[in-house]
This record gives structure tokens, C-alpha cells and sequence, in this order.
């Protein structure tokens, strides 16, 4: 009996080590506001978005991305972007804020 708690103990050490080694060496995976981000505005407003030739939207809230659609020519083609995908974007704009 003492043998089995043994092993049991034993197996329980190996899974929690080994599910931190999992975690430890996993990069975390990019929300879906990043990677909306990096599928629709990357090309103009730049890594981390940081500006590119478009200006630096760190930081910008959902509203003003949707006023930044209705008003920037460049933008135009968004306008079909919907407001869920776009609080998503807002969302990943405001980790970015040091
Ligand atoms: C085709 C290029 C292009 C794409 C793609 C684009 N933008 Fe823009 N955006 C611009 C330009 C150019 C301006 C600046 C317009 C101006 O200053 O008159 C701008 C301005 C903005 C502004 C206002 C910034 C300010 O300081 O006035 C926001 C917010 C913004 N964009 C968000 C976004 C988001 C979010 C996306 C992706 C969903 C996106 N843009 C995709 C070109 C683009």
C-alpha cells in the first residue's frame, strides 16, 4: 500500500514538472485583437502599431477606430469590419499602452 502512495506521489511530481516545462517554453498565443490587428491595420499603421505611414494608434479606443473608418479615406474598405471585431482590435490596442 505505502508502495502505490509512493508511485501515485511520484506521478503527480512528473505531471505538475512537466506542465511547467509546457508552459515555460510555449510563447503565449495572440489573441484575436492582435491578430485582427496584424490581418487588417498592421500594413498601414505599423508594428506594435507604432506608425508606419499611417499615424501611431496606440492606445486607441474603440470609437475612435470606428471614426477613424467613417472618416479616413485610406479606411474606407474596413467599413464592413463589425463593431465586435473592432472592440477586439481596441482591446489588443490598449495592451500596447507602456
Ligand atoms: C490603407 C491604410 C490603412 C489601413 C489598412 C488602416 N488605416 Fe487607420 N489610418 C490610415 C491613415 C492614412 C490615417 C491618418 C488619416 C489622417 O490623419 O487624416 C489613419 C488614421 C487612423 C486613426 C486615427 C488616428 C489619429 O491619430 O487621428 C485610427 C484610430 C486608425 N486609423 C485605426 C485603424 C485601425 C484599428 C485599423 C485596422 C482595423 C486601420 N486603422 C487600418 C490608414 C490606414
Amino acid at each position: 500500500m505505502k508502495k502505490l502512495v509512493t508511485v501515485f506521489l511520484a506521478v503527480c511530481l512528473i505531471l505538475m514538472l512537466s506542465s511547467q516545462y509546457v508552459t515555460a517554453t510555449h510563447k503565449p498565443k495572440p489573441t484575436p485583437g492582435e491578430k485582427l490587428y496584424k490581418a487588417k491595420c498592421k500594413s498601414c499603421h505599423g508594428k506594435n502599431a507604432a506608425g508606419k505611414f499611417a499615424p501611431n494608434i496606440v492606445g486607441a479606443t474603440a470609437e475612435e477606430i470606428s471614426a477613424a473608418i467613417a472618416s479616413v479615406e485610406k479606411m474606407k474598405k474596413l467599413k464592413k469590419l463589425k463593431s465586435d471585431k473592432i472592440a477586439k482590435i481596441a482591446e489588443y490596442l490598449a495592451t500596447l499602452v507602456p
